[in-house]
């Protein structure tokens, strides 16, 4: 499973690198603005950035709605980076844009997915990644977990190379389930990432080995 932060904080994403774990970045619009991104040569500046800063796999969200800036700007996302993968909204201009780009060879993930139709379109136009939202289906007490198991199991049944990125995560337990039903990748918040590291029995057992070692080192001392 591979793990991406879902951030356009730079320090969150080299903290994350630096751990050895991560596999990508995604941004959208409302991350970029929490960042005080904004204007065109800022924007492209703050994602060449995040490229310098991780291997691959940086997902720039595309602001057009229509198929004619979508493709646009697609293409001048692209060529900041090899690492970029361009982000495109599940509307039908959308639908297009992924296949004009894919046609392309440039990488596109289709966001904004709340369905398993929504996501058979997006592979069907060539998207290598679809970005269901799990954690938005449970804030209004649908079953976001089941959506992914839902697009995964239809994928397998027809040998798509589309992966699922589960998005919108919210909390620990959100990234096991995605992995339990075979998600191939989790985007999640720092937190959520730092999250999977804590056990208090982790703590009180290395609390314990190491009060053992030094109590055997001042006996030997002793001794000696
Ligand atoms: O990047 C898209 C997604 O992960 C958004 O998450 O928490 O705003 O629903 P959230």
């Amino acid at each position: 499973m591979k793990f991406f932060i879902d951030t356009a904080n730079l320090q969150e994403i080299r903290e994350a690198q630096d751990l050895g774990v991560l596999d990508g970045v995604t941004t959208n619009p409302s991350l970029m603005a929490k960042e005080g991104i904004s204007g065109d040569e800022q924007v492209k500046a703050h994602y060449k950035a995040i490229c310098d800063s991780v291997d691959n796999n940086v997902s720039a969200e595309v602001i057009g709605t229509n198929y004619e800036s979508m493709i646009e700007e697609g293409e001048i996302l692209a060529q900041i980076d090899n690492k970029i993968v361009v982000k495109i909204p599940m509307i039908k201009d959308g639908v297009k844009a992924i296949k004009y780009l894919s046609n392309r060879g440039i990488r596109v993930n289709c966001t904004l997915i709340f369905t398993a139709g929504q996501a058979l379109l997006a592979a069907k136009a060539g998207a290598s990644y679809v970005s269901p939202f799990m954690g938005r289906l449970d804030d209004i007490a649908s079953d976001g977990v089941a959506l992914i198991q839902q697009i995964v199991h239809i994928y397998e049944n027809y040998g798509f190379t589309t992966e699922v990125l589960a998005a919108s995560i919210r909390h620990t337990m959100h990234l096991i389930q995605c992995a339990e039903v075979g998600a191939d990748v989790a985007t999640c918040p720092y937190k959520v990432i730092m999250g999977l590291l804590n056990h208090p029995l982790t703590d009180k057992g290395l609390a314990k080995f190491l009060e053992d070692h030094q109590k055997a080192q001042q006996a030997a001392h002793v001794a000696g």
